[in-house]
């Protein structure tokens, strides 16, 4: 039997964590063997990072898989857990957030500011109606308001639903009315490019009567921080501004307590392929496992350390690990506005020298774009405060790794390729930077208490130095509790691939090396069969960056006559080697290059050099138009695109 997927490529540095590093380091290779049962690992876990307001007696409840419980007769209130208690352990005073806005405004706001505003926007939703259950969605740009209402809807049991700035009144639209939203909380618009991006227009859009839907039915009330300073219309009797109401209510909250499976959001996700699905999240466990990795996973030293992930509160990166993870820690952190490049390309790594950033978490699509300017920018700050380095949302290829090891790391901080996905909530495979010897571009090793393997279609175990299917062997605490109104599709979805053995099926391919780390491969969806060999997107793309002259590459399957798909790539080039050479001549010396790094059956049969890749709001490639493109088809739908013209341009260029 073949495996789902071959594996062509090898690598062999490692990096040992510096020894001062390991021998400070909040997680320790102990972890490990006390995790040997995972139910007793989990419950010492939540004991260690929640204020439970009822103890928990039960751990997990899979009586009924595939829907989880999970410390299920415990009460809390997770917006206390993030704030209050913080507060009363006398650290009122510690800076949660260090706000830079797009223009260089900026805001400190303690743990005790933190706290008095999310009481007060807690008792404005209150006298909105907003009970225990109702869904609010939160369209803001990153503001510390976005992060003051999660926790205002998280305090008094209401479920949010966070929209990314981004998304069209459409997506907005859909997304509130599939989660029956009674409140909007967005703002007048935010910062991004230069320029003030409008939010509140796209509300009223989306409510408003259009195209014979009738209006929107379910939202009652719209409260409108005002952020832009750009003129909005105004519904009297529904809009309401944050300043006239939070400033005005009442700071006296008592949060109350909701059980462990109280649901906490849901957030929409806005993969690749397909309808969006209401990706729904509980409470306690979700909590557990957010805080625990997030202190483990960055080492998390909150007295002295200043985190920032760069990710935006609209996916689930911002929700994990910019709100609930980091907050739940006590840990202070940047939060930022606008863009990397705004308004100058260093921008980012001048607010890493400005607020002296410790740990830091970002995408490689992030840190492509940065090798494609080239490092003379990073290298023109400060970066010395940099300890850890993260990487989430897609395969980090060796080179991207090795460029963020070495040009913003300084050669020394350690970095945790960690992999995870909306549904898993919260980080499942990562090294430990204290502990684990890394290799660039593997995720490496279930965090401890994670159970995952990699299998071939049968659900068996492929071994090591084997390809297949990535699954999770055992339920986890931050697993999704299902798709919000849709039990079946959760079902479906994620566990009917391998009911017989009841695991999570993630839908990405990975391999084990000769030590059983784990390399995470691309979507399965992905893969491509040439000659009848299984080659995985991730690693020809690392194979192309390999090279000098390659920024970012992205590789598709398309339809061949002799060996069934053929290899087609396309590839943004450096802005350091256009300065140097013209590209004529390049496709080829790449066609050679790959077969060269990997062999002659991942030679791809086209390289067309493209200016830029299409990709989601998230950063993530979407291989399913260019794979129109390179079979010669119309592009099919490019509503998830964050730049719709980028496709006609590709098609252009190819043509
Ligand atoms: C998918 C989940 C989880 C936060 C951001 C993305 C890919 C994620 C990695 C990684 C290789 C990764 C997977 C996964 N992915 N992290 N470290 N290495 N691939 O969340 O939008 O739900 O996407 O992102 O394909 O299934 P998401």
């Amino acid at each position: 039997m073949t495996n789902p997927i071959d594996h062509l490529l090898h690598e062999n540095r490692r990096f040992a964590p510096p020894e001062q590093f390991a021998a400070d380091a909040v997680a320790t290779a102990d972890l490990y063997a006390r995790a040997a049962d995972p139910e007793v690992f989990w419950a010492e876990r939540a004991r260690e990072t929640i204020d439970w307001r009822t103890p928990f007696t039960e751990v997990l409840d899979w009586s009924n898989p595939p829907f989880a419980r999970w410390f299920a007769d415990g009460e809390l209130n997770v917006a206390y857990n993030c704030l209050d208690r913080h507060v009363d352990a006398g650290h009122g005073d510690r800076v949660a957030l260090l706000w830079e806005g797009e223009p260089g405004d900026e805001r400190r706001i303690t743990y005790a500011e933190l706290t008095d505003e999310v009481k007060r926007v807690a008792n404005v939703l209150i006298g909105f109606g907003v009970e225990p259950g109702d869904r609010v969605a939160v369209y803001l740009p990153m503001i510390p308001e976005a992060v003051a209402a999660m926790l205002a809807v998280a305090r008094v049991g209401a479920v949010h639903s966070v929209v990314f700035g981004g998304f069209s009144a459409d997506s907005l639209r859909a997304r509130i009315d599939d989660a029956g939203a009674k409140v909007v909380i967005t703002a007048d618009g935010g910062y991004r490019k230069g320029k003030v991006s409008p939010l509140k227009p796209a509300v009223d859009a989306a409510l408003a009567d259009r195209g014979g839907q009738g209006p929107q039915a379910s939202v009652e009330r719209v409260l409108v921080v005002r952020r832009g300073g750009n003129d909005v219309e105004w519904m009297p009797e529904r809009d309401v501004w944050w300043h006239d109401v939070v400033p005005a209510a009442s700071g006296d909250h008592e949060a109350p307590a909701f059980e462990a499976e109280h649901p906490l959001f849901v957030l929409y996700t806005s993969g690749t392929t397909g309808r969006p699905k209401g990706i729904l999240h509980t409470s306690g466990g979700y909590l557990t496992q957010s805080a625990y990795t997030h202190r483990a996973v960055f080492d998390l030293h909150p007295e002295s350390d200043v985190y920032w992930c760069t990710a935006d509160v609209g996916w689930i990166t911002g929700h994990t690990y910019v709100v609930y993870g980091p907050l739940a820690n006590g840990a202070t952190q940047v939060l930022y506005e606008g863009t990397p490049d705004s308004p100058h390309p260093g921008r980012w790594w001048e607010i890493i020298e400005k607020y002296g950033v410790t740990s830091f978490y970002t995408a490689p699509t992030a840190i492509r774009s940065f090798m494609k300017i080239g490092r003379t920018v990073p290298q023109s700050f400060d970066l010395s405060s940099l300890r850890v380095l993260g990487s989430v949302g897609e395969p980090i290829n060796p080179e991207a790794w090795m460029w963020y090891r070495e040009v913003i790391g300084g050669g020394t901080a350690p970095i945790v390729d960690t992999w995870w996905q909306t549904e898993t909530g919260a980080i499942m495979i990562s090294a430990l930077p204290g502990v684990t010897e890394t290799k660039p571009g593997s995720a490496q090793v279930p965090m401890p208490g994670i159970s995952v393997d990699v299998v071939d279609e049968q659900g068996q175990h492929v071994g090591n130095d084997a390809g297949g299917l990535l699954v999770a062997t055992k339920p986890w605490p931050s697993m999704l509790r299902g798709i919000w109104g849709d039990p079946e599709r959760f079902v479906e979805t994620y566990w009917e691939k391998f009911a017989a053995q009841g695991y999570y099926f993630a839908g990405d391919g990975a391999r084990r090396d000769e030590d059983g780390d784990i390399w995470l491969l691309g979507r399965v969806d992905d893969v491509m069969n040439v000659s009848g060999h299984r080659l995985s997107t991730a690693e020809i793309e690392s194979a192309l960056v390999a090279h000098e002259a390659t920024a970012e590459a992205a590789v598709v399957g398309a339809a061949d006559e002799t060996t069934g798909q053929a290899v087609v790539a396309f590839v943004v080039l450096k802005q350091s080697y256009l300065d140097r050479h013209s590209p004529d001549g390049l496709a080829k010396d790449l066609r050679v290059w790959v077969g060269d790094q990997i062999g002659p059956i991942a030679r791809p049969r086209d390289v067309y050099i493209v200016g830029e890749l299409p990709k989601t709001r998230s950063g993530k490639i979407m291989r399913r138009l260019l794979r129109d493109v390179a079979e010669g088809r119309e592009v099919g739908d490019t509503t998830t695109l964050a730049d719709a013209a980028v496709m006609n341009v590709i098609s252009a260029q190819v043509r």
